[in-house]
């Protein structure tokens, strides 16, 4: 009996063969197609509202870039892989190929480092995308894009434009309807001013992908709380508002790992006074869960526009392998056998999916 955890899975490998392929045959293709009718996930929010911090929670792992000013400067794609229980957790980037990193350390250094190859050590950004991938048996399949923060002005070190550029660079993610939306507005200021919302509410307006983040609950004025976002009477969405807690700077500098954190965010809600009411619905690990059953849905709804994707895709593939001729040197046409044998996986596990139950069933 096939999982929706197996479907989605493929589904991801599917996407990151895809990637490694580039935009093979010009982008207008079945697996463009494919590519759009596949979920994402992407950040959106202020500079420093806690996009990065947020992310990592939701993967479970410390291996973003964060703090204060401009840190994230170019879009990061990752793309977590659920692997069998008991094998050893790695990170590979699309522009090392095998090499596997088991330190997530030098994951980090690594962001870093390739972002200032582009950029060198400024404050610039640069849309082209970092591909980095994570195998572990703790994650869900998912894919996550990190992005650089909507600001107001340019500072010191930054073109005028930079401002627009930001914000185009963002829109050409979030509107994409296969995009969901991470909306992350910081708690210790006003809703009404919130950048995420702002966009979000411009290319999603009916608020069915877009999902409302407050960060910095801890570092409110004493004396408020945001209840009345939190309980969506300042602003609607069609999901439920989660509020978090992300380590501090104190604690990033403490080294305060993963572990802690979400033992001291849980501690949070559980003994406040405001939000102790609400404690089961929030926190990163409730993010994290919510978001992954919502991709299960949307992923589900897409079952049949994504298998005769698929199968048009095998169509395109099996011509295009019987143009190469077999067997294929090329990465290319490795890539392309790989998608090949995925896509039929696929359509395997859908078929003996469909045997099992009525199609997008509750299997
Ligand atoms: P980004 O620029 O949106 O990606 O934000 P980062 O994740 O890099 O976080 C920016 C700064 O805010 C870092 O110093 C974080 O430690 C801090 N920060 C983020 N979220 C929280 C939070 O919930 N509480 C506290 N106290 N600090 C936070
Ligand atoms: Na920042
Ligand atoms: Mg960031």
């Amino acid at each position: 009996m096939a999982t929706m955890e197996s479907l989605i899975g493929l589904v991801n490998r599917i996407q990151r063969a895809c990637t490694v392929l580039g935009d093979y045959g010009g982008g207008d293709n079945a697996f463009s197609s494919l590519w759009e009718a596949l979920p994402t996930v992407a950040v959106v929010g202020g500079q420093s509202s806690g996009k990065s911090s947020v992310l990592e929670s939701i993967v479970g792992r410390d291996f973003l870039p964060r703090g204060s000013g401009i840190v994230t400067r170019r879009p990061l794609v990752l793309q977590l892989h659920k692997t069998d229980d008991g094998t050893q957790e790695y990170a590979e980037f699309l522009h090392i190929p095998r090499r596997k990193f088991s330190d997530f350390a030098l994951v980090r250094k690594e962001i870093q480092d390739e972002t200032d190859r582009m950029t060198g050590k400024t404050k610039m950004i640069s849309p082209v995308p970092i591909h980095l991938s994570i195998y572990s048996p703790n994650v869900v399949n998912l894919t996550l894009v990190d992005l650089p923060g909507l600001t107001k002005v340019a500072v010191e070190g930054q073109p005028e434009s930079i401002v627009e550029d930001i914000e185009n660079m963002v829109r050409t993610y979030v509107e994409k309807p296969n995009c969901v939306i991470l909306a992350i507005s910081p708690a210790n200021q006003d809703i009404a001013t919130s950048d995420a919302i702002k966009l979000a509410r411009e290319v999603d307006p009916s608020g069915e992908r877009t999902f409302g983040v407050l960060t910095k609950l801890d570092l409110m004025d004493k004396g408020t709380n945001a209840l009345d976002v939190i309980e969506g009477r300042s602003y609607r969405l069609q999901h439920p508002w989660v509020g978090i807690v992300n380590r501090s700077q104190a604690d990033i500098n403490k080294n305060v790992d993963m572990i802690v954190a979400r033992r001291k965010e849980r501690e949070y809600f559980a003994t406040s006074p405001e939000y102790g009411h609400l404690a089961s619905k929030m926190g990163s690990e409730y993010l994290a869960k919510l978001l992954s059953k919502h991709l299960e849905s949307v992923i589900r709804a897409r079952i049949p526009s994504i298998t005769s994707l698929i199968n048009k895709s095998i169509e395109e593939l099996e011509s295009e392998m019987d143009h190469l001729g077999r067997p294929i040197a090329t990465d290319a046409g490795a890539q392309l056998y790989t998608i090949l044998e995925l896509c039929r996986a696929f359509d395997r596990i859908f078929k003996e999916h469909l045997e099992g139950g009525r199609p997008g069933g509750d299997r």
